[in-house]
């Protein structure tokens, strides 16, 4: 059994805290995609987890983590993770994998990444700065160093003596930055040797086994549907394919093996880095909402854009991604709102699209049209059951899943773990 978790939006829709509850009852936790530029929250016993890189499950002990052949891996900031979640307590032994042919992200990555994005001027997309664009562009551009390369010592040596002869080209001759020594950076990382040979597994082998033994894998989205390479706002997306499809790529499964697939989507939207963002709120309320969900970036610790739910996004997420059920989180940040609006059609040169347009142009300049809905004044953190949330947010969640024309099967109140309401 493979349930496959997604953000509907633009990413920060409560992921993390959603993939937490669902572990309990799992006994795998996969990541497929992306790498250290997510940020995922885990708030449990008064205490916060950051998680970027290792599966927001593990803080169940009979979890297994896994970070599987579709994510890039940044060896620095994994193994200061590690280092900062064995402080809170987390014991990883025996329970964290990562695949053998995963691409890793190496100092020179990220600062092509953040020299790239500057270029741009005017026109930049404000990536979290993590290398990650050109982890996959090597990875793509087969120049590129796995896990098993990296585990290597003269293979890996040969390969970064390969791989810099290019890019120290470009530092030198183009950016006008200083260049990379080979001998340096292969002595510097030689320390995250030794635990990588300890970690280092054919995931897409172990998973097909773990799954046909019957064990129940939950594999962990990063980013989400609108940040998709294909399918998001491109340019102004991720490198990599946060929709469900990109769980079979990404940890080498069948799509047969998929058996749900839930996607997670925030109670209103927010919007980190740059690119359109239609249902965005220009005034005051931004800032509130900002503040009252405490909307800055996990990784970076940017200021979000906040904006209502714009419902032609998600309905075409659920399209998309599969969706058998949807979870909305961070419902309660919406109390004490007089009028709670939706977005629930786009018009662009005076018609009526009947979708989420897949042209950026067109997208950027289309029309919201909103309904409004009457908000409620109650404090709904420490509501446990469905039936004792204010009739007006019951009314919000019902309007939300005809507008999307998908089950909401659960409703999140707050970041711990036990403000979850089953419905
Ligand atoms: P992710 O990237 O999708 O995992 O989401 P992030 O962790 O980046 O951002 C979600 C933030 O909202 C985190 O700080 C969570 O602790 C918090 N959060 C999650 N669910 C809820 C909720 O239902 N209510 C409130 N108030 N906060 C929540
Ligand atoms: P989680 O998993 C929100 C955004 C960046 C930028 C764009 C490209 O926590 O939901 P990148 O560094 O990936 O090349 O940046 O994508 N972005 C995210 N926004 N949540 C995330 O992850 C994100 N990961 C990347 O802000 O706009
Ligand atoms: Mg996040």
């Amino acid at each position: 059994m493979v349930t496959v978790v997604i953000g509907t939006q633009w990413g920060d829709e409560g992921k993390g805290k959603i993939i937490d509850t669902l572990a309990g009852q799992h006994d795998i936790v996969a990541r497929y995609q992306g790498g250290a530029n997510a940020g995922h929250t885990v708030v449990y016993n008064n205490q916060k987890f950051v998680f970027h890189l290792v599966p927001s499950g593990i803080l169940h002990r009979h979890v297994v983590g896994i970070l599987g052949n579709g994510v890039v891996i940044d060896p620095a900031s994994f193994f200061q993770e590690l280092t900062e979640l064995e402080k809170q307590g987390i014991d990883f032994s025996k329970r964290l994998f990562v695949a053998e042919n995963a691409h890793i992200t190496l100092p020179y990555h990220k600062i092509l990444d953040q020299i790239e994005d500057e270029k741009r001027g005017s026109e930049k997309l404000g990536t979290t700065g993590r290398g990650i664009g050109t982890t996959y562009t090597d990875k793509y551009g087969r120049i590129g160093i796995r896990v098993s390369d990296f585990i290597n010592e003269s293979v890996f040596f040969n390969k970064l003596r390969i791989a810099l002869g290019l890019k120290n080209y470009l530092f030198q001759k183009y950016y006008k930055e200083s260049v990379f020594s080979v001998e340096k950076l292969a002595d510097e990382y030689s320390r995250y040797r030794k635990r990588f040979q300890e970690l280092a597994k054919d995931v897409s082998f172990y998973l097909n086994k773990a799954i046909d033994d019957g064990r129940k894998v939950l594999a962990e989205g990063a980013q989400g549907t609108f940040l998709d390479i294909d399918f998001g706002t491109y340019p102004f997306v991720t490198a990599s394919n946060p929709v469900s499809g990109g769980a079979c790529t990404g940890l080498g499964i069948g799509p047969k093996k998929i058996t749900k697939v839930i996607g997670v989507a925030k109670a209103y939207t927010t919007r980190v880095g740059m690119g359109p963002f239609p249902t965005e709120i220009k005034d005051d309320l931004n800032e509130k909402l900002r503040t009252a969900g405490n909307e800055f970036g996990a990784t970076t610790g940017r200021p979000r854009r906040c904006g209502w739910f714009d419902s032609v996004i998600v309905r075409y997420a659920a399209i998309l991604n599969g969706i058998d059920e949807l979870i909305i989180t961070k419902l309660d940040v919406l109390s004490g709102l007089k009028t709670i609006k939706i977005g629930i059609r786009y018009v662009y040169n005076n018609q009526i699209l009947e979708k989420y347009p897949l042209d950026t142009e067109t997208f950027e300049n289309v029309k919201v049209e909103y309904e409004e809905m009457k908000g409620w004044n109650e404090n709904i953190n420490r509501v446990s059951r469905y039936k004792e949330l204010p009739e007006l947010a019951r009314k919000y969640i019902d309007r939300i899943e005809e507008l999307v024309g998908t089950k909401i099967t659960t409703v999140s109140v707050g970041s711990a773990r036990e403000q979850i309401i089953y419905r």
